[in-house]
């Protein structure tokens, strides 16, 4: 028997114990042994639960899990960063193996954790920490044995995606889309992480760090979110027949890489612009292979608890090498050098705000209430000097990067 400590019982905790149930007969002759959740790891005991579980399994102190022999795996689904981090390092110290669907957790401690795990020779897979249930950090890893990967992008929140699918296609309101994507479980706790980026931004630095083989860290990362995004900024994006995603984006850029998570438009029509709602979809491109697009479930109970699953079935087969999967080359971030075509709406229309953009403008799509341009080719940092420069605050502007 596999057995099992689990941290947290929330939307995807909920997940793994309910797949695993379904399918614990599939799972246990598949693998020769049943796969047991022995211990389940809460900050309050009592709280109701929706779940049918054995109360007794039900605990509040990590100890209980660590100290247990009989458990090999750790499996981590909280939300929480520092907390984790230690229980994570704890259990590698100690000989167990971790699966993890929290991005922050890896985002974070990515190399530390990695090396760890190395050493002890026991696994530390987060499949679930990007892309909801889309297989994209195991298929990247194993195209990293055979191809130098040079680009990797994506759509990597679903919360922002449902958000921009509905505003565009409904003509629906903002927080009332907000609401609704945190209704249906979605939404991290503070949906802030989602619409204002860093959930993106995590992702894309487990994504790019590994697609690079060097460290792509989340402060390399240029970031803006879609919380200013308006009902103006939508009809006349609609205009350009285009549409707006929360992409990201980490590639070799002349000898260093760039890496940005920016509102981003693209034509009606293209690959990133089917991709609705709750949907996630990453691309990356090796030399051998060429580009790979993958897609699917970004968010939710069941994708992702499927995703955590998928990691433990390939330690309980023992597929999983144990090797730390980053490289070392040292990357020079060429951020600073990027160039590309924006779209800028600011709120306010001003004879002096007008004026500070019209050596970036390569066309003026409103100037009454929005001042709103299409610019020519810039440096990303030069439009955020001028914005800064600005009497303005920092709601006040929405700005979208233009993809051909
Ligand atoms: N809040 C995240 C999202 C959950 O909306 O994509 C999945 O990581």
């Amino acid at each position: 028997m596999i057995n099992i400590g689990l941290l947290g019982l929330g939307t995807v905790g909920s997940g793994v114990v309910e797949i695993l149930e379904s399918r614990k007969e599939k799972i246990s002759s598949l693998i020769g042994e049943e796969i047991n959740i022995k211990k389940i790891l809460v900050k309050n005991v009592n709280k109701k639960r929706d779940i049918h579980l054995n109360k007794d399994i039900i605990i509040s102190n990590f100890e209980e899990i660590l100290n247990d022999h009989t458990i090999s795996l750790v499996v981590e689904v909280t939300s929480d960063i520092e907390q984790s981090y230690e229980y994570v390092k704890l259990a590698l110290n100690n000989g167990k193996s971790v699966v993890t669907a929290n991005k922050a957790l890896v985002s974070k401690y990515f190399e530390e954790l990695s090396a760890l795990a190395e050493e002890k020779n026991v696994s530390f897979l987060y499949e679930a920490s990007v892309g909801g249930g889309i297989p994209i950090i195991k298929p990247l890893k194993e195209e990293l044995i055979l191809n130098s990967v040079d680009k990797v992008q994506g759509i990597l929140n679903g919360t922002c995606n449902y958000i921009l699918t509905r505003m565009f296609n409904e003509g629906l309101d903002y927080d009332e889309v907000l609401k609704k994507a945190q209704e249906l479980g979605y939404a991290e706790m503070d949906p802030a992480a989602d619409v204002e980026g860093p959930d993106t931004l995590r992702k894309l630095r487990i994504l790019g760090s590994l697609a690079l083989q060097g460290k792509v860290g989340e402060e390399d990362i240029i970031l803006e979110g879609i919380e200013k995004i308006t009902s103006f900024d939508v009809r006349q994006i609609k205009l350009m027949k285009s549409t707006v995603k929360l992409i990201g984006e980490v590639k070799e850029y002349e000898d260093g890489y760039s890496a940005l998570v920016m509102p981003t438009i693209v034509k009606d029509g293209s690959y990133f612009a089917s991709v609705n709602m709750a949907f996630n979809s990453v691309t990356f491109e090796g030399d051998n292979i060429g580009e790979l697009k993958f897609y699917g479930s970004g968010a939710g109970k069941f994708p992702t608890g499927d995703a955590v699953l998928r990691d433990i079935l390939d330690i309980a087969l023992d597929f999983d090498r144990k090797q730390n999967p980053l490289g070392h080359r040292i990357l020079k971030n060429n951020n600073s050098e990027i160039k590309d075509k924006y779209y800028l709406r600011i709120s306010e229309s001003k004879e002096n705000i007008l004026k500070s953009v019209e050596d970036i403008s390569e066309k003026i799509l409103s100037t009454k209430d929005n001042i709103a341009i299409l610019t020519n080719e810039v440096e990303i940092k030069e439009i955020m000097d001028i914005i800064s420069s600005l009497d303005i605050e920092k709601d006040e502007y929405f700005i979208a990067r233009i993809l051909d």
